[in-house]
């Protein structure tokens, strides 16, 4: 008997360049050790044919005469989604919505099917059976007509029923779960859900409805499967967050349609997710109380302005070497900010334990909150309350000089709004500031040695 005879390819798990034999490194990304084979059959042209409009023409026009038609929007339930998509859905969109497993994508993707009145909407579950979905729907409380679930993994059959039901959006979860019959390896490897989503972009393209995709996420915080998805979509959005906090930021990596810098706060309950309006009151937590250790930063999340509360415990070490531990700051910075401490105000560290702490779960990279983290750690070793009226937002050089940053006017707006008296920041933002009459008490300083001046007198 002949031997039936398996085409096989070779896949880099990172960006999906392919290859004809097993190498270490991909020419083409440098990572190492990401060649996978895989089990490839070619398309049979017929069913190519079946979803690819071959007779479209096109010919080149000028720019001045191409008429710019405003693209209706699809207006979504609830501000934060809209927002981040950049004000509303774009017939024929295809978006990657990504996330760590259990942080809450299904739960959006679904409160959003269920509360979304007058579109049809086709939610289509390879993870988990009707009965899930329906338990899921229960808790998060909605109904909705419109809302139709399928569970199914076979992009064919998906298609199948789509030209029945003609739905006006649809959500697929997950695209790591789809298989194509034009393509022999397994669901989830990188040709799988290459073409997967090339068949979902035709039909989006092609029907002009928009489609979601919900995708997982590797180790390291990328969406898994080749990178090249993130190139064939129109938005990339992330859902980030601690499992552990209730807080998910809702972000935009990629977007055609609108700027990334939008960003949506959301907090998990019981009953779904509910949007934040005024995250900064939330992340602030009580102001009564007059305890040592806390400072408020004002930082820039996307375009939105933030007021958060860093705490900082500093205590004498019990054995030999002293902790340093951190949680949603960059430690490399924190001991950078050590060393300033050390050497320009005398602050004697090396013998201490030091904790800090950002409330809320959130994860900073912005440098400034850097005055804030060194306020806190002082106000902790000294046991000297900071006012809960002040707030910081500079960044702290290595010469212990106060740097200035970036729309220093929307922060010092923000602190203003929720009611606090004093504000520093570097002297060097005078000339940025373009509001006139700020009502908040801005001091303007060079060094870190006057901030404690002003402190701790
Ligand atoms: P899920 O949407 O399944 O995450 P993903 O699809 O990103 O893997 O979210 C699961 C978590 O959310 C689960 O740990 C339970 C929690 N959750 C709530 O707290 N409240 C709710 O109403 C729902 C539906 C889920
Ligand atoms: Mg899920």
């Amino acid at each position: 008997m002949a031997k039936i005879k398996v085409k096989t390819t070779f896949f880099c798990q990172s960006c999906g360049a392919q290859y004809d034999k097993w190498v270490g490194k991909c020419a083409s990304c440098n990572e190492w050790n990401t060649i996978v084979e895989e089990v490839v059959s070619k398309p049979n042209p017929n069913d190519i044919k079946a979803t690819f409009n071959t007779n479209r023409t096109s010919k080149p026009q000028q720019l001045d005469n191409i008429e710019l038609s405003d693209i209706p929007r699809i207006k979504l339930p609830g501000t934060e989604l809209n927002r981040v998509l950049g004000g509303g859905l774009v017939p024929g969109s295809l978006i990657l919505f990504g996330g760590d497993p259990g942080i809450g994508k299904s739960t959006l993707m679904l409160q959003m099917s269920l509360r979304l009145k007058g579109h049809k909407i086709l939610y289509v579950t390879g993870e988990e059976s009707e009965q899930q979905t329906k338990m899921r729907a229960d808790r998060i409380g909605n109904k909705n007509p419109d809302c139709y679930i399928l569970t199914e993994t076979s992009t064919q059959n998906i298609f199948h029923h789509i030209k029945e039901l003609q739905p006006e959006i649809l959500v697929i979860d997950s695209i790591q779960t789809l298989h194509t019959t034009t393509i022999d390896s397994s669901p989830g490897s990188i040709s799988q859900v290459r073409e997967c989503t090339s068949e979902l972009m035709r039909y989006a393209k092609e029907t002009n409805t928009p489609v979601f995709l919900i995708g997982h996420i590797t180790k390291d915080g990328h969406i898994a499967g080749p990178k090249i998805l993130e190139h064939m979509v129109d938005v990339v959005l992330q859902f980030e967050g601690d499992r552990n906090h209730i807080y998910r930021l809702l972000r935009s990596i990629k977007n055609r349609f609108g700027s990334t810098n939008e960003l949506g706060i959301y907090e998990m309950h019981g009953a779904g997710l509910r949007e934040v309006d005024n995250p900064s009151e939330i992340l602030i937590s009580n102001k009564e109380e007059q305890l040592s250790g806390t400072a408020i930063g004002a930082t820039m999340e996307g375009n939105r302005p933030l007021l958060i509360e860093i705490q900082a415990l500093v205590s004498s070490a019990a054995y030999g070497t002293p902790q340093r531990s951190t949680t949603g700051f960059d430690g490399k910075r924190l001991n950078m900010l050590f060393a300033v401490l050390e050497k320009r105000c005398g602050f004697r560290l090396a013998t201490k334990d030091v904790f800090l702490n950002i409330a809320g779960g959130l994860k900073v990279n912005d440098p400034s909150i850097d005055l804030a983290v060194i306020s806190a750690i002082l106000s902790s070793g000294e046991d000297i309350y900071i006012g809960s009226n002040n707030c910081f937002s500079a960044e702290v050089g290595l010469s212990g000089e106060i740097r200035p940053i970036s729309r220093i006017d929307q922060r010092i707006m923000e602190a203003e709004k929720l009611g606090f008296d004093k504000i520093f920041i570097s002297k060097y933002n005078k000339k940025g500031i373009t509001a006139a009459n700020h009502k908040i008490e801005i001091i303007f300083v060079s060094k870190v040695e006057e901030v404690f001046g002003h402190l701790f007198g």
